[in-house]
């Protein structure tokens, strides 16, 4: 219940993980359309800079951005968030959400993406919250055929920890949604807390202004990261200041399998521009204020197109004028060989559809320069 807060008389939106990739692109569009945001972040993988970035890209409106450094999970200085500020949504990004580390570390995936979602969410319950937009993964379709609508099946042959905890938290909001709709009564004075769950297939690039990408720390796992580190290590750098230093890790791409059964043999992914991706959580902030929209609701933000490896490669030379050298390598690990979404659902109900092409998906990612 509502009862324990003197808020500021503004609404915000709380985003968790906004300094992250998909967050830091999401927060800019919530500013360019006028919202309030108070964003959280630990900075277990991401860095100040990219606020600083995030500032210099939305001028003036970087009044409406407040940032807390904070784990979500440490429950004092999110609850004392939640009595000073008005929160009328939250937008969950935070988790950890490389594959091959969470199989080697499942328990730090577990408390840091399921265990903390809990916390947050006894807290937006506490407050009363009234939508609750949550991170999820194409990855939660485990073996399902592509191409997938949102009513195909989950959680069977999900290959690895971090696309478990997905899953799990897709089940936490079930039952929390299930819950909120057996004990709100339609009279009741306190509105029930709408949940929309965004499937992301596989977003890359970089905001245009080439001021904030995808930067993980590490070796990346996810293709579009490693492609520029490749393209950094062999190609001149645009800027004297942003000259890479040698690793041999970046002599050449590994592109893992060429005997999928695909057009070129490389397997199938839906790449989505991230400035696209940031603009399907606008709609779905907007799809849950909406007096007709249900208590869940769950979409695939993906393009519906499928792209192979080795397409995404010569797009990405050819916009870029580039070498990119690469060698065919083994299949990799729990790799499935054709991913890609039905989109009808997104723009029928959602109203959303992405609209940025392959083409500029990688001239945006390579604009990007760390
Ligand atoms: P990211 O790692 O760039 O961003 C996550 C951010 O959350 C980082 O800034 C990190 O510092 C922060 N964070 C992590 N744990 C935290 C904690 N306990 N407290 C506070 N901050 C914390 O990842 P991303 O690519 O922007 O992904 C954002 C969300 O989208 C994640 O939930 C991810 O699982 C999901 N997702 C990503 C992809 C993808 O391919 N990038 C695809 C599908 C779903
Ligand atoms: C794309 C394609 C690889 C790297 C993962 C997670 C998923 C989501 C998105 C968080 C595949 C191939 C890759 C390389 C390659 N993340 N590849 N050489 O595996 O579709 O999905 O990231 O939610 O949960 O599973 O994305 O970018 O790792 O791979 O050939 O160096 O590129 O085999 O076919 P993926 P990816």
């Amino acid at each position: 219940m509502n009862t324990e807060k003197n808020p500021t008389t503004t609404s915000y939106i709380l985003v968790t993980g906004g300094l992250g990739f998909i967050g830091s692109h999401t927060v800019i569009q919530l500013l360019e359309n006028n919202y309030h945001v108070l964003v959280v972040d630990n900075l277990s993988n991401s860095e100040m800079s990219v606020l600083e970035n995030i500032h210099r890209i939305v001028g003036d409106k970087q009044n409406a951005l407040k940032f807390f450094q904070t784990d979500i999970g440490n429950q004092e200085s999110m609850e004392r968030l939640f009595q000073t500020f008005s929160i009328k949504s939250v937008i969950h990004f935070a988790a950890y959400k490389a594959v091959a580390e969470s199989i080697q570390n499942p328990l730090m995936y577990y408390q840091n993406n399921v265990g903390n979602t809990v916390v947050l969410l006894s807290l937006c319950m506490k407050y009363g919250v009234k939508s609750f937009l949550f991170s999820s993964s194409a990855t939660v379709y485990g073996k399902s055929r592509s191409p997938l609508t949102e009513d195909s099946e989950v959680g069977i042959g999900i290959t690895n920890p971090y696309g478990t905890t997905k899953y799990f938290i897709e089940k936490i909001l079930q039952d929390l949604s299930h819950a909120q709709s057996h004990t709100v009564s339609p009279s009741s004075a306190v509105t029930p807390m709408k949940i929309v769950i965004l499937r992301y297939f596989n977003p890359v690039g970089a905001h245009v202004s080439g001021l904030i990408g995808e930067n993980p720390k590490g070796i990346p796992n996810n293709l579009m990261p490693f492609v520029l580190k490749v393209a950094r290590q062999n190609n001149p750098a645009p800027r004297p200041d942003c000259v890479p230093g040698y690793d041999p890790a970046y002599e050449k791409l590994s592109v893992f399998g060429n005997n999928y059964p695909t057009r070129d043999g490389t397997a199938i992914r839906d790449y989505i521009h991230v400035t696209d991706l940031a603009n399907a959580h606008l709609k779905g902030l907007e799809y849950s204020g909406r007096e007709d929209s249900p208590m869940l609701d769950v979409f695939n933000i993906g393009t519906g197109k499928g792209t192979t490896v080795m397409e995404l490669i010569q797009t990405f030379t050819r916009v870029n004028g580039v070498k990119l050298p690469y060698e065919i390598c083994e299949k990799r690990e729990g790799d499935l060989d054709i991913v890609f979404c039905d989109t009808e659902k997104s723009g029928k109900v959602l109203g959303w559809v992405a609209e940025k092409s392959l083409d500029e998906m990688c001239v945006d990612s390579y604009g990007f320069w760390v």
